[in-house]
């Protein structure tokens, strides 16, 4: 109970995040960086003051735009104020690393693993690490702000952004990011949380209206977003394209004012996304900057901001705020003190270690009838399909990130426009045929790429060992029209493991996705799309150099019509156009977020008792694990975990609270990701934030008096026995 004290103590302006226990957050002196803000905005004429209030993007090849002097090619410019000493800020995407804008930038970066590979770690350290490196590359390159941070809630699987996202649960994603977050912003730079909030199609994205009880809302998407900005203190929030409840994310005084500024006292600014912007009257409901000005039918938050600074008190108050919102997130940064400037060194080699272990960390193990591990001493081996003499898949859009060189290879998708680019398939230059050939030496491997079944089934059949690669490619702008593999590999997949026995699929996939050939296959490997060194991590998983400890972060269904919309809204009608606007007359779309509330994802599943095909939390190992002792005391719980196999190996304890009074309902309440060597044990314990345990209802968090259920879950369909402690009654504000 004692970390929500600040809040209850009406501490909150101490923090950007409104909470004094941020974890690896690097010290901030918000104070201090408010007291200067203040002093810089008094001495700001009324033009400096619509200066730092909105930005352009500095892309060479948009119609009509000429990148300033001093702006670094990439998503976001907002020039300084020499005369203040106040530095312009120079922004990138995004989560995954500095992103490739289309083949713009030929500097290279390293590509962390997608987000949910990163989050199917569970390790909260790994993603600081992650967050540093690549926070780094920025630095270096010259950005002080990364457009990261993507923290919206897995509510539909087939979202074309799941990608770039963290989970499906609030407190498995708020401590991720929020861990990302503090290792980006270790640098010096800011970091964005994104995107702010509910967002969670892309199908019609600019105007999608959402419709969710603000109780339910608290519980989960938002809930994310809290835990994410009480742990990373990010300098900015980054609001949505999306409607909340008739208005437009980036224009809603209940999200922005009522909720973010309000009641979680967040002391930094909000940038909108990149053609959000309603007009004017934004920044009266919350907003502090435009961003990516050339996006919106206006630049509204420049000389027509001034004008109604100048007319009216209100307005040049907020117009006030604005500005010191945003020299409150640079100095608390540290940005004007720490310059970044392009041609900064990079340790490529050791960056590249990075995403190789996050990889690692974050492959899981699907299924295993007992052919994985490989032996290294296989004496042939056929790998079939993905690219996978090429590389390993990535997800497109703004977040794409590529390495030197650009991608080993690219499917164009046709498209036109400016950014058609962001839009083509691409692959990372990390071969998994290659990693493979490096760990069997002696093998002899053959390669098909699959597009012939008859002719990959032959080689499969002469092989001791079939390796089929799937990949399921998703792109920000357009949501999946389904779950299946596309291209008819449900098809290759089947015929190979006819002809093959010991037939491996290793998935690269965007998100979940279904397996009609699941009893037929040996083993099932889920490698996400896994960055920079993917192909090296996946090999090092399939010959058991590494013990895959990966637990998946969201659930995977069995059929669509276990969801809560079985048919996604607007996927009849809307046109993917890389979320640009809507046809003329056809921006109607509605979303109901209140079919399921904040029983997102495993939580919807066990309200329905349905059965998915693969639980969250779900991972196997090539040893075995037991979970035991459970012991809870107010709201601390411990438990011990065993390796009771044969190999070292990676187990998360994961700590569910499953009654209350009685009730059944399922919440992750705590979890730890512990190493152990072959037979040993190790406790852990956990502290529990009350928000999880809790409801949050006429304005305030409840947790009713009475008995409270939890137990520890291998995943989140796999309960140990009930232990039930009672609590008091107890409410709260934020
Ligand atoms: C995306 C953001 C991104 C921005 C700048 C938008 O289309 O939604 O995530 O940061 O573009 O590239």
């Amino acid at each position: 109970m004692n970390r929500h004290l600040p809040f209850v103590l009406g501490c909150a302006a101490l923090a950007l995040g409104a909470n004094a226990h941020a974890q690896q957050a690097p010290a901030i002196d918000l104070a201090g960086a408010q007291a200067r803000a203040d002093a810089t905005v008094k001495q700001m004429t009324g033009d400096e003051k619509v200066i730092l209030t909105h930005g352009m993007m500095p892309l060479p090849f948009l119609p009509g735009t000429k990148v300033p002097e001093g702006a670094v090619p990439g998503a976001g410019y907002v020039p300084g104020i020499a005369r203040l000493g106040v530095p312009a800020l120079t922004e990138t995407d995004a989560s995954l690393g500095v992103a490739w804008v289309g083949g713009l930038r030929k500097d290279g970066a390293t590509a962390l693993p997608s987000g949910l590979a990163q989050a199917a770690s569970w390790n909260p350290g790994l993603l600081y690490r992650g967050g540093a490196i690549i926070g780094a590359e920025a630095r270096a390159k010259g950005f002080n702000v990364l457009l990261a941070g993507g923290v919206n809630l897995m509510r539909d699987p087939r979202n074309g952004r799941t990608f770039e996202y963290l989970a499906e649960d609030p407190l498995l994603s708020g401590d991720l990011v929020g861990a990302a977050i503090a290792g980006i912003q270790s640098n010096h730079i800011i970091s964005t949380i994104k995107h702010f909030a509910l967002n969670g199609q892309e199908t019609g994205r600019k105007y999608v209206d959402v419709k969710i009880a603000e109780g339910a809302a608290r519980e989960s998407d938002l809930l994310a977003f809290q835990i994410g900005i009480e742990k990373g203190q990010p300098g900015a929030v980054m609001c949505a394209y999306n409607r909340i409840g008739g208005a437009q994310a980036c224009a809603s005084d209940w999200a922005l004012n009522k909720v973010l500024k309000g009641a979680w006292g967040y002391k930094g600014f909000v940038m909108s996304d990149w053609g959000a912007v309603p007009g004017v009257e934004a920044a009266i409901n919350g907003l502090d900057q435009q961003s990516g000005e050339q996006l919106d039918k206006g630049i509204y938050f420049a000389d027509t901001l001034k004008a109604k600074a100048a007319g009216d008190k209100a307005w040049a108050a907020r117009l006030d705020d604005m500005n010191r919102r945003v020299l409150t997130a640079i100095y608390a940064a540290g940005v004007d003190k720490n310059p970044a400037r392009p041609g900064g060194q990079i340790d490529f080699a050791a960056h590249a270690q990075v995403a190789e272990e996050v990889a690692r960390q974050g492959i899981v193990l699907l299924k295993n009838n007992g052919a994985l591990p490989l032996a290294k001493t296989a004496k042939t081996i056929a790998v079939i399909g993905g690219y996978a003499d090429s590389g390993v898949l990535a997800g497109s859009g703004s977040s794409l990130v590529m390495g030197e060189g650009g991608p080993a290879a690219t499917r164009s998708l046709g498209g036109d426009g400016p950014f058609a680019a962001l839009m083509q398939q691409s692959y990372h230059r990390s071969s998994p045929l290659k990693a493979i050939q490096a760990s069997a030496p002696q093998a002899t491997i053959t390669f098909r790429d699959g597009r012939y079944i008859a002719d990959a089934v032959e080689k499969a059949r002469q092989a001791q060992v079939a390796i089929v690669f799937a990949t399921e490619w998703r792109t920000e702008g357009a949501d999946q029209p389904d779950l299946s593999l596309p291209d008819g590999q449900d098809a290759l997949i089947a015929a190979v493991a006819a002809a093959n026995p010991n037939t491996i699929v290793v998935l690269e996939t965007g998100g979940p996705v279904l397996m009609p050939w699941l009893d037929k296959v040996a083993g099932v490997v889920e490698a996400w799309y896994p960055g920079a060194r993917g192909g090296e991590a996946i090999a090092s998983v399939l010959f058991g150099d590494t013990n895959p400890g990966g637990r998946l972060p969201v659930t995977f269904p069995a059929s669509l019509d276990q969801l809560p919309r079985p048919k996604l809204d607007g996927s009849d009608w809307v046109e993917p156009n890389f979320g640009g606007d809507p046809a003329p007359g056809k921006d109607q779309l509605h979303s109901d977020y209140d079919i399921e509330g904040s029983d997102v994802g495993y939580r919807w599943f066990a309200r329905k008792g349905l059965k998915p095909l693969f639980p969250f939390g779900y991972g196997l190992s090539y040893t075995s694990f037991a979970a035991r002792d459970l012991k809870v005391s107010g709201l601390s719980a411990s438990f011990t975990l065993a390796n009771t196999g044969q190999r070292a190996g990676d187990d998360v304890g994961q700590v569910y609270l499953v009654r209350r009074n009685g009730a059944p309902l399922q919440r992750l309440v705590g979890f730890k990701r512990l190493s152990l060597a072959a037979g040993a044990s190790q406790s852990a314990s956990v502290t529990f934030d009350p928000r999880l345990l809790a409801d949050w209802k006429d304005g305030r968090w409840t947790m009713p008096a009475g008995e409270y259920g939890f137990a520890l879950g291998r995943n989140a369909a796999e309960l140990g026995p009930v232990v039930t402690i009672k609590l008091p009654a107890r409410a709260w504000k934020d």
